[in-house]
């Protein structure tokens, strides 16, 4: 098995490297959310077999962005990777959903006939909307996107949550998620995991109360969409090259909108279209993140964004001195190598190194 020094340490190099028949993947945040996501799961579901792709993490809170031939999807619940037409779409169970989100989705991508939401998937309702809406704390000290979730989470706490199974329009997609994806595993398939949200947004693990609805690390995605860890082989982390927060809560080495302005950094929100805060990277960040996830890859957005010469760049020696400088310096604290190097919005524009 292959080695290489990283931080001083010999360490193996990871499954995605080496030959396999199976691969089970996830991949996950490792800031506030929106480090590009969707980017790299529709390069993954670009590039791979894939036989499954499932949808983890909180909710329609999120938005992925995927620019995949020329066109722009934002999504809130449909898997990122969703063109891959071998790969068969699925909801888990620890997610929520809102149905007319959802039924919006499979239209606009023409996915019907091959996505599947579980029985025991949660359900947001207009009234949870509306708390999320009106309720001060949730609204203006949380900051929340106002998408039902919170409330949402709140009920299924209680259980008073209805599911999926509960609601007439959702029959013709309902499936036991686990089940499925169990079979595609131990029959040798390959199954992306797709989380949303991000680390430090995580309730029991982020900046609480700053946080989301629940926990949105790599653990809990395998469990939303019932799977066990050990059938996990690779946990791709994913960091922007600098960091975004939207809402409230703590921000390391915060900028004034003035100078994140000057630097090309300003971000619009893809749900709620609010300005996103900024900062430069924050390395002990990214090695808690590395943690609370066990990454085994590291994949680095936007590096078009703060090494303008990078943009649309796709081979590895194209890698700038100080953009190698910058990866580097992240490996050194992550003690993971970075793996994809994106260098533009289109699932084309990356670099992947051989590592
Ligand atoms: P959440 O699940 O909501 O956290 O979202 P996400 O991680 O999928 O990210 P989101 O799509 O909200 O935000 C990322 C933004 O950056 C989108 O507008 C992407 O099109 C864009 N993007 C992703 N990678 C790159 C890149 O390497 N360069 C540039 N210029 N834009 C990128
Ligand atoms: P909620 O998940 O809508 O309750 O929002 C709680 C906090 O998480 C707020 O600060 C939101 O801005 C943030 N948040 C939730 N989902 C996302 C996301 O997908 N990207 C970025 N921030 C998010
Ligand atoms: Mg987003």
């Amino acid at each position: 098995m292959d080695s290489r020094k990283i931080n001083g340490t010999e360490r193996t190099l990871f499954t995605l490297t080496q030959t396999t028949s199976h691969v089970t993947i996830i991949v996950s945040g490792g800031q506030f959310g929106d480090e590009g996501k969707g980017k790299i799961v529709s390069y993954l579901a670009r590039t791979m077999k894939l036989d499954a792709i499932a949808r983890a993490g909180t909710g329609p809170n999120a938005g992925h962005t995927v620019v995949h031939q020329n066109k722009t999807y934002k999504l809130r619940l449909i898997p990122s990777g969703f063109f891959n037409e071998n790969a068969q779409l699925f909801i888990g169970a620890g997610v929520l959903i809102n149905i007319e989100t959802l039924l919006k989705e499979i239209k606009e991508t023409g996915v019907e006939g091959r996505i599947y939401v579980d029985f025991q998937t949660g359900v947001i309702e207009q009234h949870h909307i509306e708390r999320d809406r009106k309720d001060d704390h949730l609204k203006n000290v949380v900051g929340s996107t106002g998408s039902g979730c919170g409330p949402a989470n709140e009920d299924r706490a209680k259980r008073v949550l209805r599911l999926a199974r509960d609601f007439e329009a959702l029959q013709p997609y309902l499936t036991n998620v686990s089940d499925q994806l169990n079979d595609i595993i131990d029959n040798g398939g390959e199954v992306l995991i797709e989380g949303s949200q991000a680390t430090h947004l995580s309730l029991i693990h982020g900046t609480y109360p700053y946080v989301t609805s629940k926990d949105v690390t790599a653990s809990t995605f395998a469990a939303d969409v019932g799977i066990g860890p050990t059938k996990v082989d690779d946990v791709i982390l994913v960091f922007k090259a600098f960091t975004t927060r939207v809402g409230t809560g703590p921000l390391n080495g915060e900028l004034p909108e003035e100078e994140v302005k000057r630097r090309g950094w300003t971000e619009y929100g893809t749900v709620t279209g609010r300005l996103r805060r900024a900062a430069p990277f924050d390395f002990s960040l990214a090695k808690k993140s590395v943690r609370l996830n066990g990454a085994t890859l590291l994949a680095l957005t936007k590096m078009d964004i703060v090494f303008p010469e990078m943009a649309g760049k796709r081979k590895e020696t194209d890698i700038t001195p100080e953009a190698m400088d910058f990866i580097t310096k992240i490996e050194d604290v992550a003690g993971v190598p970075i793996k994809y190097i994106s260098t533009g919005p289109s699932s084309e524009d990356l670099i992947v190194r051989a590592i």
